[in-house]
């Protein structure tokens, strides 16, 4: 190598390493500051189950405002028979599906009914509960409830009445403050911040489409450099000026370059427009100042040890875009996409992008399903049943199955089908190994 080439190749190198630097520290992740130390008498357990991550991050906050007092504890990896190691124990948990808990919780639910409760076996333990939740669900912060009555139940004393937050409600949180500053006279820091972003570019991803029309939106950040962010984290926008917020899964991934989203033109039952999508996809135009924050999004983030398999409709093609952009970027050529719509000419979101990357192999097969181009419906759970030895073979080999689109249908149907095909036991085994995870809404 030439000096000069060497001059250039190391000025290169330093490059790489400043973007990848500032990146990196915009991406301000609060510290965990408790990961991995053993339960303690004197300590603060702040406990959380999220699912997509708003619980998680509230937790993390929480726990770094009590500094070394606290342990950032994960209801997946807790046991309710060991609570009492703690002095107090903080549960942060959403609510899911119809009232469930979130997936990471499930195993912490089966062991909360499984312990006997007569004894009182939680006496001594002071508690409280943040729930997380939406009115608009018939069984508001349900998890949340459940947890508080049987912490009561099994004789834990509760500092305070649960407090209760309908869709991030920025006065509920404040209540969660000052009830912890009376408590433990503690400054709590959960402010969020939400920079500004510029939209860059808007347009019809699904023009002629039978269904409601689709947006692909481009943002870039104003005044602070690129973030970083993992694909499948969630862009948290803030609708106007109001103190409205809509999540969004992000569609890209940082050497992009740009935030890009794709999101539905929404109508109530009563044809007014949906606020938060009518605002993104027509009140502002490209130009328009966006205050959004991303937020990351753990149980949605991607493996690029095992193979993968994406199943989802509609915009969930977003978050499974951004999933499979970044396992190509790692070089990893196992990935199976099954994706429904309703018509193959003018439906196929992010058509160049999925062609090419079947053409160049980085898609081992792509599965589709367009509900309106035949007589008989087809979805994307009946490609699952077509192909169905041969997701056996995938989940053998130990692929992990990202879910991404429609919580009504998609979600129930391509669950009830992956149960089907691998049998109760196969679908216990793919859930026990972390092997199935949804981002459906
Ligand atoms: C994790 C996650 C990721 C998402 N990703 C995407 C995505 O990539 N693309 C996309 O298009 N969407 C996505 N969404 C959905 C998105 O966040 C919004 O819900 C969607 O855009 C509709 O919002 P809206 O403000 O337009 O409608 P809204 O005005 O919020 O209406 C939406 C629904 O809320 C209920 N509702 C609203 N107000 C009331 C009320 N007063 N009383 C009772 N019920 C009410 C109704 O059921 C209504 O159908 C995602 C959601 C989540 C949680
Ligand atoms: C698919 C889905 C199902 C939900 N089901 C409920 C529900 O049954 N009851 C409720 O109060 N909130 C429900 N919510 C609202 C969430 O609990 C709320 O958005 C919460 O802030 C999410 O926190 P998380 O990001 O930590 O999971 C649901 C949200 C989604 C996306």
């Amino acid at each position: 190598m030439t000096p000069r080439l060497l001059a250039a190749a190391l000025i290169i190198l330093a490059w790489a390493i400043m973007t990848l630097w500032i990146t990196r520290r915009a991406y301000k992740q609060p510290v965990h500051p408790s990961d991995g130390r053993a339960p303690d008498a004197s300590a603060i357990a702040v406990i959380y189950a999220s699912q997509t991550g708003t619980a998680h991050d509230l937790a993390q906050r929480t726990a770094s405002s009590f500094g070394d007092q606290a342990r950032l504890v994960p209801a997946s990896t807790l046991d309710p028979s060991n609570l009492v190691q703690y002095r107090t124990a903080l549960f942060i948990v959403s609510t899911y599906g119809e009232g469930d808990a979130p997936d990471m919780a499930q195993t912490f639910l089966e062991k909360m009914a499984a312990l006997p409760l007569e004894s009182r076996p939680l006496q001594g333990l002071e508690t409280a509960v943040l729930g997380l939740g939406d009115r608009s669900y018939d069984n508001y912060c349900g998890f949340g409830r459940h947890v508080e009555q049987w912490l009561h139940a099994a004789g834990a004393r509760s500092l305070f009445p649960m407090v209760e937050v309908d869709r991030g409600d920025a006065q509920a949180l404040e209540i969660w403050r000052n009830r912890l500053d009376e408590v433990f006279d503690i400054k709590l820091n959960i402010d969020m911040d939400y920079p500004s972003w510029r939209l860059a570019h808007r347009e019809v991803s699904n023009p002629g489409s039978l269904g409601r029309p689709c947006h692909e939106l481009h943002l870039t950040p104003l005044d602070q450099p690129m973030p970083f962010w993992s694909a499948g984290d969630i862009a948290e926008v803030c609708i106007g000026d109001t103190d409205l917020r809509r999540d969004y899964s992000v569609a890209s991934i940082p050497q992009e370059g740009v935030v890009r989203l794709l999101i539905r033109e929404h109508y109530l039952p009563d044809g007014e427009p949906g606020r938060g999508s009518q605002w993104l996809t027509q009140t502002i135009q490209p130009g328009s100042v966006v205050k959004l924050r991303l937020r990351s999004n753990p149980s949605f983030h991607v493996d690029c040890e095992r193979p993968a398999v994406f199943i989802g409709n509609g915009t969930g093609i977003a978050g499974l875009r951004a999933l499979l952009k970044q396992r190509i970027e790692a070089g990893r050529r196992d990935n199976w996409l099954l994706y429904g719509e309703r018509q193959r000419h003018c439906d196929l979101h992010f058509a160049d992008d999925l062609l090419n990357w079947k053409k160049d192999d980085w898609l081992a097969r792509i599965d589709l399903a367009f509900s309106r181009d035949q007589a008989t419906k087809r979805y994307v759970h009946h490609l699952m049943r077509e192909n169905a030895q041969e997701m056996r073979n995938w989940v053998a080999k130990g692929a992990v199955i990202y879910v991404c689109g429609s919580r009504t249908g998609m979600a129930a149907d391509t669950d009830l089908a992956l149960l089907e095909i691998l049998g109760t036991m196969g679908y216990a085994d793919l859930s026990a190994r972390n092997g199935l995870k949804r981002d459906v809404y």
